[in-house]
């Protein structure tokens, strides 16, 4: 471990105490400047450390690092059911888990706090700038048939909205397929990627990727995404993201147990804002007009045209009015 890791636990055990900086460097075995310097590291990460002569250095009231000791705290009894690899900052969540997917049993989770080439669904890119977002994959290695494998995405966009409703007072909504918005601003996106057992035709393995914009990037979000993306928070609240990542694994890992429950997709359909809207249903390079009448007991979307016709859609691409992008990642697609 290194020695901006060890302090960064230090000051976390010791949260609301204010810790002398000589008994830092002596229990680190460094000097003073040593532990100035590696606090300054800390702050450039994200930490907000509050630095008082005489008195030394605590955690701010409003600090929100991702770190494994808060998510484990956050995720109490349900710590021991994950492998969990906290990293500040990664490539793709999902591109790691799935490099590693041999080696690695079900449950194990990367989580990050920024990515570099973070993906989203259609080849898009997803939007992963440090200090603000959630980046978390799941490894999944669930007894379920190919076709049984969406519900791992339906039942993620449900857990994100019971995660983002229990930690904060902002009411998520779901556009099927599996985007999650909170006032109209999309705040969540999914993308779920699966292993097929050649022999048995049953899933392997899959990686659930889960990103969550839980608070505005502090340059904003880019131009392509500013009318889509939203965040979660207004403002930084103490161990936001620590917190909805374990609510999030929590719910999730729940629903997983009972993947087959139509209470599962009665939930998802409750939480739908698509239904009885106009939307239009994007083929190519053509939007044609229709109204989202209902969504089935197979997570399908039921649309009805202006001809009068109706058509079930497993997948593809529908939009509402004045929404396309990423983060933002609509035109929406299938699972
Ligand atoms: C979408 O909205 O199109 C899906 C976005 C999925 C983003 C998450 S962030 C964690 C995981 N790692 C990735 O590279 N993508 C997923």
């Amino acid at each position: 471990m290194t020695t901006k890791q060890q302090l960064a636990d230090m000051l976390e055990m010791n949260e609301g105490t204010f810790i002398s900086g000589s008994s830092i460097a002596r229990d680190l075995g460094i000097t003073r400047a040593a532990v100035w310097k590696n606090i300054q590291q800390l702050q450039k990460a994200g930490y907000e450390i509050e630095a008082v002569t005489n008195r030394g250095y605590r955690l701010g009231g409003t600090n929100d690092v991702l770190s494994e000791n808060s998510i484990r705290k956050y995720l109490g009894e349900y710590a021991g059911l994950f492998r969990l690899e906290v990293l500040p900052g990664v490539t793709s969540t999902n591109q790691v888990l799935k490099e590693r997917a041999g080696q690695l049993p079900g449950w194990s989770a990367v989580i990050a706090g920024s990515q570099t080439a973070g993906r989203g669904r259609r080849t898009r890119s997803f939007y992963s700038p440090a200090h603000s977002g959630i980046y978390l994959s799941l490894l999944l290695r669930l007894p379920l048939e190919a076709e049984a494998a969406t519900g791992l995405t339906t039942a993620a966009a449900v857990a994100a909205c019971r995660a983002v409703e229990a930690c904060t007072d902002a009411k998520p909504e779901i556009k099927w397929v599996n985007d999650v918005y909170v006032q109209g601003r999309k705040i969540c996106g999914i993308l779920t990627e699966a292993s097929i057992s050649m022999e048995s035709g049953g899933l392997d393995w899959a990686v659930m990727g889960i990103g969550f914009n839980v608070y505005e990037p502090e340059e904003g979000f880019p131009e392509e995404i500013a009318s889509i993306a939203g965040a979660i928070a207004p403002s930084r609240q103490k161990d936001l993201r620590s917190r909805i990542t374990a609510a999030f694994m929590k719910e999730y890992y729940e629903l997983c147990r009972n993947l087959h429950d139509s209470a599962l997709v009665q939930e998802y359909r409750k939480r739908s804002f698509l239904i009885g809207r106009s939307i239009e249903v994007l083929r190519g390079d053509r939007a044609i007009p229709a109204v989202a009448e209902d969504i089935d007991e197979a997570c399908h979307l039921i649309v009805r045209y202006e001809d009068g016709s109706r058509e079930i859609l497993s997948s593809g691409e529908v939009s509402v009015k004045a929404m396309s992008g990423q983060n933002g990642s609509t035109p929406e697609t299938g699972k």
